[in-house]
């Protein structure tokens, strides 16, 4: 019997295979990192960086629609798959021959402003010649589908681990609640309603006295809107790994820990053959339980814990405590980075083809702002984590927040308070937290004495991205202080760090720790941006399609 034709996407002349539930990136992965995109303003090569949909480095444009993660999406038959940013393609892009003319890019924010009828004819062209695409195929032609609605008990919002401990505790009592994930592929819980591949944004409840006192907008696959009313909200968005400041940073073959544990699923072989690690602690171990064979050095900024000293000598991987990575080595990709003794100033390189950033975990703290929770500065973190009361309980009635994204460390922690903060949302006693890992709000940051001492010594030539979103460089903050603007939420407006798709994940949490240093000011002085839903960017028509705020709020439909 003849097997059934294999689904395949359209990807320039080529038919590429997919298969069932898997991301559009695995179809286009080509045995290395595949070079999706050029960076706007500096034509730079960019490939995934994350590998779980939180940086922007693996957009392409599927059937006509821009900016579409390709480690997020999963691809159906017949999709046309084409890059962007760049002419005629990413591998060899023409337009990067305007870096040889204008070194210093071409300013896309500001520049021309007379005569004004000529400004958008202007913004036209350099934005095209700057890399930033085109606009969708049929913007204002998609009709917005009509959003469901989901009446529920709970809301959680994230379903790794403290999310799926409340969830499961959930259920044991026999609560409705619903499990809300960004993943495409979250797991399935029985008996519980989930809400995969869907980000979402509170709204104000139209009748508060009357309706159930939480409302969000969940959006499925970005188009169909679904309003969830809930009693109670957990957030347990968790964390993600850190991006780091050097000259080359966003060459490709730089990758977060995610990514590099994304990009080496156990059925595929690792995209380097020799990777250099950077961080001392349990991501750092995590990564070399995975990737050892192909691990040649670990690189960290401070000290190296007992858990991977050992597990370094046993694979016989060299340990650099206290080491300053200086630079990415390579034109086109990572060929060896450049490393400075934290000691004693001896420079010296390595030889690598991957560099795996391991060394700090950061939170999801967007849905608490959104949400009006009261926020703190966590020292030890530097990052700010909602204020816990009793337990799991933040200063919004009704909304609870649990694991890492709140500041428990570890999973056993993640755990604990996920089960604690549905007993919570249940009206129970929760269980005491008092033992658990917590991030500390006072010890010091590793990080920002690192930054400290590299911003100190004579830089290495390179380009320094802080905000790859955007291209913007760390000369320009500097530049920006030196002109006189203070405060995150000013440089953000003046310089566009942080303004990108990935909304400042990868540049704000280290240009706010730059400005606090600038500034000599606590980071709780120099502010932070206005956190603006969603967290993830939509199509309007999703909004479109929500019902009349007249309706009765019935039934669920
Ligand atoms: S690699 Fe896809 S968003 Fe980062």
């Amino acid at each position: 019997m003849a097997s059934p034709p294999r689904s395949t996407v359209r990807f320039g002349s080529r038919r590429l295979p997919i298969s069932p539930g898997r991301s559009l990136l695995e179809a286009l992965w080509n045995g290395r990192l595949p070079i999706l995109q050029r960076s706007i303003r500096y034509h730079r090569p960019r490939a995934p960086f994350c590998g779980v949909g939180q940086c922007t480095q693996c957009l392409v444009r599927v059937n006509g629609v821009p900016n579409v993660r390709a480690c997020r999406y999963v691809p159906g038959d017949g999709d046309v798959v084409e890059t962007e940013n760049a002419w005629p393609s990413p591998n060899h892009d023409v337009l990067g021959a305007l870096d040889l003319l204008l070194p210093g890019g071409i300013d896309t924010l500001r520049g021309f402003r007379r005569p004004a009828f000529l400004t958008p004819l202007y913004h036209q062209v350099v934005r095209r010649l700057s890399g930033y695409g085109r606009i969708a195929d049929r913007p204002g032609g998609i009709e917005p589908p009509a959003a469901r609605r989901i009446e529920t008990e709970v809301a959680v919002l994230g379903t790794g681990i403290a999310g799926a401990a409340a969830l499961s505790t959930l259920a044991e009592h026999g609560i409705a609640s619903v499990g809300i994930d960004t993943s495409p592929i979250a797991a399935v819980r029985p008996g519980v309603a989930m809400l995969s591949g869907t980000t979402v944004a509170f709204l104000p409840p139209p009748r508060p006295e009357v309706d159930r006192p939480w409302r969000l907008i969940a959006v499925e696959g970005r188009r169909r809107g679904v309003d969830v009313r809930a009693r109670s909200v957990i957030i347990a968005t968790g964390g993600y790994d850190a991006g780091l400041w050097f000259a080359g940073s966003d060459r490709p073959g730089v990758v977060t820990a995610e990514g590099a544990l994304a990009f080496t699923e156990p059925n595929r072989a690792p995209f380097f053959r020799r990777a250099v690690v950077f961080g001392g602690g349990e991501r750092a171990a995590e990564i070399l339980d995975r990737c050892g064979p192909q691990v040649d050095a670990v690189v960290a900024p401070g000290s190296v814990s007992p858990e991977l000293t050992e597990k370094a000598s046993a694979l016989e991987v060299p340990l650099y405590p206290r080491t300053l990575l200086m630079a990415a080595i390579g034109r086109r990709r990572v060929r060896g980075v450049r490393l400075r003794s934290r000691a004693d100033g001896a420079e010296f390189s390595l030889e690598t083809d991957a560099v795996i950033l391991a060394h700090r975990r950061l939170p999801h703290p967007q849905l608490y702002f959104q949400a009006g929770a009261e926020m703190e500065w966590r020292n030890a973190g530097g990052a700010y984590y909602p204020k816990l009361g009793r337990g799991t309980a933040t200063s919004q009635p009704g909304l609870f927040g649990a694991g890492e994204g709140a500041g428990f460390v570890g999973t056993a922690a993640a755990e604990a308070s996920g089960t604690a903060a549905a007993m919570q949302a249940l009206g129970e006693e929760p269980p005491s937290l008092a033992n658990l890992g917590r991030v500390d709000a006072i010890e010091p940051n590793e990080i920002e004495g690192y930054y400290r001492q590299l911003f100190a010594g004579r830089r290495p030539k390179g380009k320094w991205i802080v905000c790859p979103c955007e291209d913007v460089m760390l000369t320009e903050i500097e530049e920006a202080h030196e002109r006189g603007y203070r405060g995150i939420e000013v440089i953000k407006r003046y310089t566009g760090v942080g303004s990108g798709l990935c909304q400042g994940r990868y540049c704000l949490p280290d240009t706010l720790l730059l400005l606090a240093r600038l500034e000599q000011r606590r980071p709780t002085e120099v502010g932070y941006i206005t956190q603006r839903p969603p967290v993830t960017p939509l199509p309007l028509s999703a909004f479109a399609g929500l019902p009349d705020e007249s309706e009765p709020t019935g039934a669920a439909r």
